[in-house]
Formats: C-alpha cells, structure tokens, sequence
C-alpha cells in the first residue's frame, strides 16, 4: 500500500511538470539532443514542443517552408539573432554555438518528418542526367 501511495505522489508531480511547459516528445540521437534542449529552452515556448508550431503564436518551423532549400541556414542563424517584425531578436538568450546546434536539430527532424524526399537529397548525382532533358525538350 505505502509503494502505490508514492507511486501516485511521483505520477502527480511529473505530469505536473509537463503540464509547465513544452517537453520535447520525441526521442532523437545523441548528436541532435544538444540542440533539441536549446530549442525547447529558447523557442519552444513560441514555436512548441518539437518545432511542431503553436497556434496562436508562432508558425510551425518543421514544415516546407522552411527546409533547407527554402529557408537556408544562414537565413535562420539570421532570423534566430535578431528576430523579425513579429518575433524578437534571440541573440542574449542563445550563444552562436547553441545556434548551429539548434540549426542541425531542426534540418534533422525536418528529414525524419519526411519533408525532404529521397528525391531532393539525391539531386545532385541527377543533375546531369535532367539538365540534357531540358535541353532536349527546348
Ligand atoms: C517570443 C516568441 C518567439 C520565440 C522565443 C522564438 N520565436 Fe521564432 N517566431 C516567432 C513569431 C511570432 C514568428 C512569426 C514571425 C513573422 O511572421 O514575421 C516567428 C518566426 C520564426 C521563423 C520564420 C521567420 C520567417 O521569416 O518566416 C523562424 C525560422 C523562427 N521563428 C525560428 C525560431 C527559433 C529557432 C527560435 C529559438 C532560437 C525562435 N524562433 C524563438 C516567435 C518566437
């Protein structure tokens, strides 16, 4: 009976916990859990758990609009400095190396999202190959 008791007491303060603020939900390698725990200490309250947007806030950063070819990372160093009209500057809340770790976190659950296909990483050994299709078809 006194085991259960404290069982229920644990149960009660971590749910407690998460229920504070955004807890990373996924598990992701080690190389990347440095820059999952800036982003959820930095962004997340914003951007959400995971990156994956919060309504009322701010937009959802794993999403086309910003993969690699669409936001690169000099833009996102960029953006996470000194902010946009609607977000504000992070520079005094993350150091550049924090930066590039958040920036490698992000490109990683973008490609486990499945937002950048099998297609566009093989790209470049293909380029040839569609360069003399196009010309053919001029
Ligand atoms: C205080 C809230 C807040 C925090 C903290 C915050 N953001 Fe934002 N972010 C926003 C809002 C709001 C927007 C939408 C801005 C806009 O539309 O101009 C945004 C937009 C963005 C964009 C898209 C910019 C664009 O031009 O489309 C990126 C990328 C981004 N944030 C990354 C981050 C990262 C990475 C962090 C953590 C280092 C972070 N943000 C922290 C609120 C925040």
């Amino acid at each position: 009976m006194k085991n259960y008791g404290w069982n229920f007491i644990l149960l009660s303060l971590l749910s407690g916990i998460a229920a504070c603020s955004p807890q990373p939900t996924k598990d992701v390698p080690q190389e990347f859990k440095k820059g999952q725990e800036h982003f959820h200490r930095v962004c997340s309250n914003c951007h959400g758990s995971d990156a994956m947007g919060m309504e009322t806030k701010a937009p959802r950063l794993i999403d086309t609009d910003y993969i690699e070819k669409a936001f690169s990372n000099d833009e996102l160093r960029e953006t996470i400095l000194n902010g946009t009209d609607k977000m504000p500057p992070q520079k005094n809340n993350v150091s550049p190396n924090e930066i590039t770790e958040i920036i490698k976190y992000l490109r990683y659950s973008q490609k486990t999202a499945n937002l950048v296909t099998e297609d566009e990483t093989q790209e470049e050994d293909e380029d040839e190959e569609s360069v003399d299709e196009e010309k053919e078809g001029a």
